[in-house]
């Protein structure tokens, strides 16, 4: 089996924290989105992943990505000129599967499991696809599944106006070969876009064998702004463990999961987990709350934050309390000092700024 990975598109949905850059490469916990996928399929020890790029920031995930040789896994990366669709990138990978089964994998979704079980499930029924459902509260949002009492599959439907129900496809599938010819014989979807939701609806027509099953853990599409705090939150929570590997002053004081990185200093400072703190981070006189993730070469000074994502490069210097904020690569948050306390912004686009 191998596996093929979605990690194309401009990311204009995390706008402006991905303005420039893959909307797959924002980190969760201090990690890629992408890392995580990639790690799942390794688990399951698939050895061929092909991963599909867009022309705008695929350098960008060949960089951070490479080329598996570390894990003892073979990375093709495979260029999609244009966003065309899910389905789109199958024919585009064409020769890259060959005529093997694989797991299709978007980029931007954490899924609070392996996919062990999923695929196991699908060899042995030697099925033609395999979807995950899970129950959502906007299913016009997503590509949605009305499933009969006894689980069989009524029909598929993508970002229905008049859902038939709440279960949402959540962005992992398993193919037979099958899949080229149902996509071969699907139209462009209103949006444009040739969906793998209508190629699969084509294999329940058919009254070939399609299984779902549903996701009994928490999964996270990871493509806005609030899912990425929540992802944030919850992967912190699920998978960080104590490692105080940073410099640490005898006047700090760390309590609970805390995870600081090789290279960071902390000085006179409170941190309470679930936290991690990346690589060159300098956190001095300040308290960090809960599910915050303080990434690589940040400075934080004389302040209060909790349950935020600081990017790389950021600094925060004497912020009262900041909660519930993404704060950009290299953006810094400060106190004015003059005597009229004036706000001083300067906002790239699409932010948001409450005070
Ligand atoms: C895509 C699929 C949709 C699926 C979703 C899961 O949507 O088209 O069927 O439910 O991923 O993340 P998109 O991210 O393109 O809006």
């Amino acid at each position: 089996m191998k596996a093929l990975v979605l990690s194309g598109g401009k990311g204009t949905r995390l706008r402006p924290i991905t303005h420039t850059g893959a909307k797959q490469l924002v980190p969760v916990a201090n990690r890629p989105i992408l890392s995580y996928v990639i790690d799942n399929i390794i688990n399951v020890g698939i050895k061929e992943i092909g991963i599909i790029i867009s022309p705008e920031t695929g350098e960008e995930i060949k960089t951070a990505i490479g080329d598996g040789s570390s894990s003892g896994v073979n990375i093709t990366y495979i260029t999609q000129s244009e966003p065309k669709g899910l389905a789109h990138t199958v024919v585009v990978a064409r020769e890259f599967l060959d005529d093997e089964p694989f797991v299709m994998y978007l980029g931007d979704n954490l899924l609070g499991c392996g996919i062990d079980g999923f695929i196991d499930r699908f060899t042995e029924t030697d099925s033609d696809a395999a979807i995950l459902l899970k129950p959502v509260d906007n299913p016009s949002s997503f590509g949605i599944a009305e499933v009969s009492k006894d689980g069989r599959i009524l029909s598929l439907e993508e970002k229905p106006k008049k859902p038939k129900s709440n279960l949402a496809l959540v962005g992992v599938y398993i193919f037979s070969p099958e899949i080229h010819r149902a996509i071969d014989a699907i139209k462009p979807s209103p949006r444009g876009e040739l969906e793998i939701t209508d190629a699969i609806q084509v294999l329940v027509s058919e009254g070939r064998p399609v299984q779902s099953h549903m996701v009994e853990t928490w999964w996270l599409d990871t493509g806005k702004k609030d899912d990425l705090l929540e992802a944030n939150t919850t992967v912190l929570d699920d998978w960080i463990k104590r490692d105080l590997s940073g410099e640490i002053d005898e006047a700090s004081q760390i309590t609970g999961r805390v995870n600081i990185a090789k290279g960071a200093v902390i000085v006179n400072s409170v941190l309470r987990g679930p936290i991690v703190v990346g690589r060159d981070a300098v956190i001095k006189d300040s308290f960090i709350g809960p599910f915050t993730s303080v990434g690589p070469a940040t400075k934080v000074n004389k302040s209060v934050i909790e349950h935020c994502v600081i990017l790389e490069g950021a600094e925060i210097d004497h912020v009262k309390r900041m909660e519930d904020s993404l704060i950009g690569r290299g953006a810094k948050v400060k106190k004015c000092h003059d005597k009229h306390e004036a706000l001083r912004l300067l906002i790239g686009d699409d932010s948001v700024v409450e005070i």
